[in-house]
Order: C-alpha cells, then sequence, then structure tokens
C-alpha cells in the first residue's frame, strides 16, 4: 500500500501526514456529521479590558505625559523641576482657582529673577519616544496671577537636555485659564525623551493639562496595541474591569459620568491596582472602541458595594438609587434618542446614533445574601425600563466551593439569564476539567466566562499555559449552547508597571507582542465555525498518578460559508501521537486542507521582547487527503485543521 508522507515545511514539524491505513495510530478521532451538535455562540471569544499593569494609561491611551493634570495621589508625580543657581523661584501645588470642580489641583511658580531659567520637565512612562519628523500635538492651560513678564517655550529633549523640537507659547498670560497648543516635530528619533517647559521672567504662572500625543492615534488610543486588539476580531468587549469597578471602598469605584466629556473635566481616579486613572479613556471610548472592533459592548458596573475580597463597603439598602440610577443612565446614553437627557450627551460628543447596548453586568466577584439583596433593585429598574437588556450576574471569585455553589443555586432559583465565572487556575487543573461544561444543566443561567487564564509556576506566559487554556477551550466550544462568552484576563501588561502576571498582551513605550496565550485565543477565534459536529476518541480518558486527563483534547465545527470542517487537537503531552481521523460519508473531503499549529521547542517557552515570535502560529497547505487519514501531532502541540468539503 502507498505511503505518502507529505514533509511540512518549516523549521519544525508539528504534525506529519500519512494517509497510509496502516500507520497504527496512537488513537482514532472518530467525526461523526450525521447529528449536529450546537452551534457555536457567536459572541464566543471576547476581550476583557480593565486597566491593570497600565493597560490604559501608559498604554492604550496614546497620552505621553504621566500626571498631566497634577491629580495623582503625590501631585507632583512624574514631574520635576529644574532651577538655574541663585534663581530665586518656587514652586506650589494649589487648589484655590482650578480649573473646573473635578480637576482641582495646579501647578504654580512664583518668580522673582528675570534672567534665570526654570524648567520644568515630565519623562512620561519610562521616557517618551519621538520619531523624527512625526508631529506631536502640545497643549497646556496656563494663568499668570500677578502678571507673569517672561517668555514660556515647550520643547522635546534628549536625556542630555538638547531639545530635537521647540515651539513658544508666547511671553504675554491671561490671569484666567486659557489653553494652548502647538505642534512638536522632532527632527531625530529618541526613545527617551522629555517633555520641557521653560520660564524666563517674574510674576506668577501656573499650569494644568499639560499634554503630549502623537498625531498617529485612533481617538487617543495607541495604534500598536490597537491593532493587536483588531487583529483578534473580538466578539465582546467587558469593560472597564474587574475589581477597578469595585474599588477599594465606594469612593474610588467606577463612576462612568466621571469618564465622559472634554478629558480636562474628567473627574480623575486613584484605581484599586494603584495608580491614577485619567479616564482619558472613558466609557464613550469603551463604545467607540468596541463599535471600531464590530464587538458587543458588555459594560460592568458596580453593584453598591466596593470589592469584598479587599474588605467590601455596602451602600445601604436606603441609598442605592446613586448606584441603580448610574446604570439606567448608562442605559439611556448608550442607547437613548438624541433628544432625551442622557442620550443628547452621546450626541453632543459625536455619535447621534445609538449604540444599541444589549447587555450589562452588575457587579464583579461579588457573592453572598449583600449582593442577592441588591442585585434584584437593578434588575427590577433595568427591566421596568429597558426589558431588552440582558442582565449578566457576577460570580464570586472562585470557580468551584461552597460560595461558587451557592451563588449558582441563588442564579438557578431566581431566573438569572447569565452567570459570570471566574477562573485563574493552574495548567493541571484546566487539563483534568475541560467536560465542565459537559454536565451543566441546559435549562439553567448562560455562563460567560468572563476571566480566565491558566497561571503556571511563576505566573508566566508560557506554551503551557496556552495549551492548557486551549484545551479548556475546546470545552468551551464544545458547550457554547451554554458558555456564550469567554475572555482571557487580563489583556495588557506594560514591562516593569505591572501589578499581575500572566496577560495577554506586552508592551513598552514602542513594542509589543502577543503571548502564546493570545496566539491560541486569535487561533481559536478565527476558526470557531458555525456548528459543533460531534467527534469521539479512543482511549480517551488517562491516569496519571491518580487524575485523569485526556490523551488528547478535540473539538469539531463546520463552517457553512466557507464549507471546511474544523478540527481541533491539542496535545499537551511530551510525546507525538499519531491520529487516525475518520469523518462520517454525511460530509466529502475534497483533499485541501489548511493546518495551522502552535508548538516549541520547549513548553516553558515564551515570547519576549527579544524574540516575539518564538511560539507562533505556522500555516502549511495539505492536499490529497480524504474522509480517513492519519497525522502525528507533535508534542506540546495546538492544531486547527480546515478541512475543505463538497458541503454538509
Ligand atoms: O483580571 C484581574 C482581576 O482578577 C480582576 O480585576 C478581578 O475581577 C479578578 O480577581
Amino acid at each position: 500500500m502507498r505511503s505518502t508522507t507529505i514533509i511540512l515545511t518549516l523549521v519544525f514539524l508539528a504534525v506529519s501526514l500519512s494517509t497510509s491505513a496502516l500507520a497504527n495510530p496512537d488513537h482514532v478521532l472518530k467525526v461523526d456529521p450525521s447529528s449536529l451538535g450546537p452551534e457555536v455562540s457567536s459572541l464566543l471569544y471576547g476581550i476583557f479590558f480593565e486597566d491593570i499593569n497600565h493597560a490604559v494609561d501608559g498604554g492604550l491611551y496614546a497620552e505621553m505625559i504621566r500626571n498631566r493634570s497634577f491629580e495623582h495621589q503625590d501631585p507632583v508625580e512624574g514631574w520635576f523641576a529644574v532651577f538655574e543657581s541663585d534663581c530665586k523661584a518656587t514652586f506650589s501645588i494649589e487648589t484655590d482657582r482650578p480649573l473646573n470642580k473635578n480637576n482641582t489641583k495646579y501647578l504654580s511658580f512664583e518668580i522673582q529673577s528675570d534672567d534665570k531659567l526654570i524648567s520644568l520637565s515630565n519623562d512620561g512612562y519610562d521616557g517618551i519616544p519621538l520619531k523624527k519628523g512625526e508631529r506631536y500635538l502640545f497643549s497646556v492651560f496656563v494663568r499668570s496671577d500677578e502678571e507673569y513678564n517672561g517668555e514660556i517655550k515647550v520643547m522635546l529633549v534628549d536625556t542630555k537636555g538638547e531639545p530635537v523640537a521647540e515651539k513658544s507659547l508666547g511671553t504675554a498670560f491671561s490671569s484666567e485659564w486659557e489653553k494652548y497648543s502647538v505642534e512638536l516635530q522632532p527632527n531625530e528619533s529618541l526613545d527617551d525623551g522629555r517633555l520641557i517647559i521653560t520660564m524666563k521672567g517674574s510674576g506668577k504662572i501656573s499650569f494644568d493639562m499639560v499634554s503630549l500625543f502623537p498625531e498617529e492615534n485612533w481617538n487617543g488610543m495607541r495604534i500598536d496595541l490597537l491593532e493587536m486588539l483588531e487583529e483578534l476580531k473580538p466578539a465582546f468587549v467587558r469593560f472597564p474591569g474587574g475589581c477597578l469597578v469595585e474599588g477599594d471602598s465606594l469612593e474610588n469605584a467606577y463612576r462612568w459620568k466621571d469618564t465622559i466629556g472634554p478629558i480636562e473635566e474628567r473627574k480623575t481616579n486613584y484605581n484599586l491596582w494603584g495608580y491614577h486613572q485619567s479616564y482619558g479613556i472613558g466609557f464613550y471610548e469603551y463604545l467607540l472602541l468596541s463599535e471600531h472592533l464590530g464587538a458587543e459592548p458588555i459594560p460592568i458596573f458596580n453593584a453598591g458595594m466596593s470589592c469584598q475580597v479587599r474588605g467590601a463597603e455596602y451602600c445601604p439598602m436606603d441609598e442605592m438609587d446613586e448606584w441603580v440610577r448610574n446604570v439606567l443612565d448608562f442605559i439611556e446614553f448608550a442607547n437613548g434618542p438624541s433628544d432625551s437627557l442622557w442620550g443628547s450627551k452621546r450626541s453632543e460628543l459625536g455619535h447621534p446614533e445609538p449604540f444599541n447596548v444589549k447587555y450589562i453586568g452588575i457587579g464583579n466577584e461579588n457573592w453572598g445574601t449583600e449582593y442577592h439583596d441588591r442585585f434584584p433593585l437593578f434588575r427590577e429598574a433595568v427591566k421596568e425600563k429597558y426589558p431588552e437588556i440582558t442582565i449578566i450576574f457576577s460570580g464570586p471569585p472562585s470557580y468551584e466551593g461552597a460560595s461558587f455553589n451557592r451563588a449558582w443555586r441563588w442564579a438557578r432559583s431566581n431566573g438569572i439569564e447569565i452567570f459570570d465565572e471566574h477562573m485563574y487556575a493552574v495548567p493541571e487543573w484546566m487539563l483534568r476539567n475541560t467536560d465542565r461544561y459537559d454536565k451543566y444543566d441546559r435549562s439553567g443561567p448562560k455562563v460567560m466566562l468572563g476571566e480566565y487564564a491558566a497561571h503556571a509556576a511563576g505566573t508566566r506566559n508560557t506554551l503551557q499555559a496556552a495549551i492548557a487554556e486551549a484545551a479548556l477551550m475546546t470545552g468551551l466550544e464544545r458547550n457554547s449552547d451554554i458558555v456564550i462568552m469567554a475572555a482571557y484576563a487580563p489583556l495588557f501588561n506594560r514591562e516593569g508597571w505591572s501589578q499581575w502576571t500572566p496577560d495577554l498582551i506586552w508592551f513598552d513605550n514602542t513594542r509589543v507582542y502577543g503571548t502564546p496565550s493570545y496566539h491560541v485565543q486569535k487561533l481559536f477565534n478565527d476558526n470557531t465555525g458555525d456548528v459543533i459536529i460531534p467527534s469521539s476518541l479512543t482511549d480517551e480518558d488517562i491516569e496519571i498518578i491518580g487524575y485523569w486527563f485526556k490523551s488528547l483534547y478535540h473539538v469539531c465545527s463546520y463552517d457553512y460559508e466557507s464549507k471546511e470542517l474544523i478540527i481541533k487537537i491539542v496535545n499537551p503531552w511530551p510525546e507525538e501521537k499519531k491520529l487516525r481521523i475518520e469523518i462520517g460519508e454525511e460530509v466529502q473531503i475534497t483533499g485541501k486542507a489548511e493546518m495551522i499549529s502552535i508548538t516549541s521547542d520547549n513548553i516553558f517557552d515564551e515570547n519576549t521582547f527579544q524574540n516575539p515570535d518564538k511560539v507562533r502560529p505556522k500555516t502549511v497547505g495539505m492536499s490529497d487527503l480524504s474522509n480517513e487519514f492519519t497525522l502525528t501531532f507533535s508534542g506540546n502541540s495546538v492544531t486547527v485543521l480546515r478541512l475543505e468539503t463538497t458541503g454538509l
């Protein structure tokens, strides 16, 4: 009998193919298109957005100045003032005549020596990256109380203080706050530039909202990071957190109304991850982003209680109106007509068309009586006014155990529509629990797995973690009649500024890379198909020191438009596996196929700034396949096969 081994190109072989029946496989995968499984949820793979690890400020938000409005806990964080020797001058943070009621602090200089130079500098986050010839938009609010009589200049400088761009803001300044804007175009590229404002004169001069943006941005967002999200093509965006929504106390809980409108009027907030948020990306921008990505926006609202893991502050039941109103007003803001109170604000911001938000979440990682008492207040108010909105109920931080089971009991007996589960687990747990949702009650609430990630040793973004997530995802997909949404968490990590690992995407000022988990998310999302095709594996269960695993993890689906059968195979074991695939006659394989696989030499391999593509998908074309063929899947691999068919 003819045995053909198609030599797969590329540096290593993820899979090798033999059409021989004598190939003596380790397992047989039977794909049975005679009956169809559930439809794959069109919302299955989304993203979860939270400003943690400087995902937004110092990240997606393209603002280059740190602490532009002097509102941080330490109001001079990020700022340095340098005085020429013998200069008679002082500087202070003041609050008596603020820019507006939300922007309460500003920086003032009192100067008494005309001929000495004072400079105020900011180096952003690890320096300000500048590209020669590109345009940067600088703006600042200035006020002169006791008439200041000198010139103010703004410059972009290198680490030695040598300017690469410079403009004058003038010599006469009003006694009322006035905004100055200039364009700066560096004549040199710098990795670690600085912004400097210089003064030479005497009098009193004050500054607020010192801002620098690259001209190249999308609604204030960094293009390279945005592109990473675009490539993921998420089906939904859950935002703005996370614990961030809850706050350390109700005082710094997330209030969406603080995050819309002119940026100088947004009330900044100290976030629970230990840094200040400018809210430069607020609810309106999250809605724009979702729209841009073609994703369903899923805003999460505080349930009138701060983070329970951090000691919980509960809003008294008779004062819950603020929190409930917060949600009702948001729905009007997002969906209401342009002549409604909140809809008109959206319209003024430039979006007269409603955003058509369909889902909202009440609470994050909340549980117990306090939550069960408060949740119905939101539900009743929302359903009365907006019955079309689906409300997501928050699960506790745990994904099993007493509190988790109690929450599910409450959810089932209280008609909850969608239950938000969170799952941060070791890879072995994920491998052992890929059948978790096979057992879920189909008549109860649907599941949004709103946050999950495999936490491997050292919480590193290894191939091992990504493989475990892929295995879990075969179970999500197979059960996407019940698990209708899922998102990896957290999304971003700014190198050196992080509070939480692992994360999906790492970046610094100029570089960005996707982790192996990112590639798995993208691979699965690019290859969901429309309907699950039942499949089964011989010798599926294996026991390892008393624990049960699968010898291979798999899921099959069918894509009606492209007429392709999609088979996903995850081999989390070091040994390669020879797999015979037998496809029922209800579909006919034409012979042509594409195979995309992710693997690497070592299961602990990671991507890094130095080697961002160490672990990434590789695609090969295949031909001459039939309804039965044998493939060898390399150890530690995730593979998607797209097999062309004549139709289903
Ligand atoms: O994703 C990081 C945090 O993990 C989220 O803020 C919270 O919901 C969970 O505990």
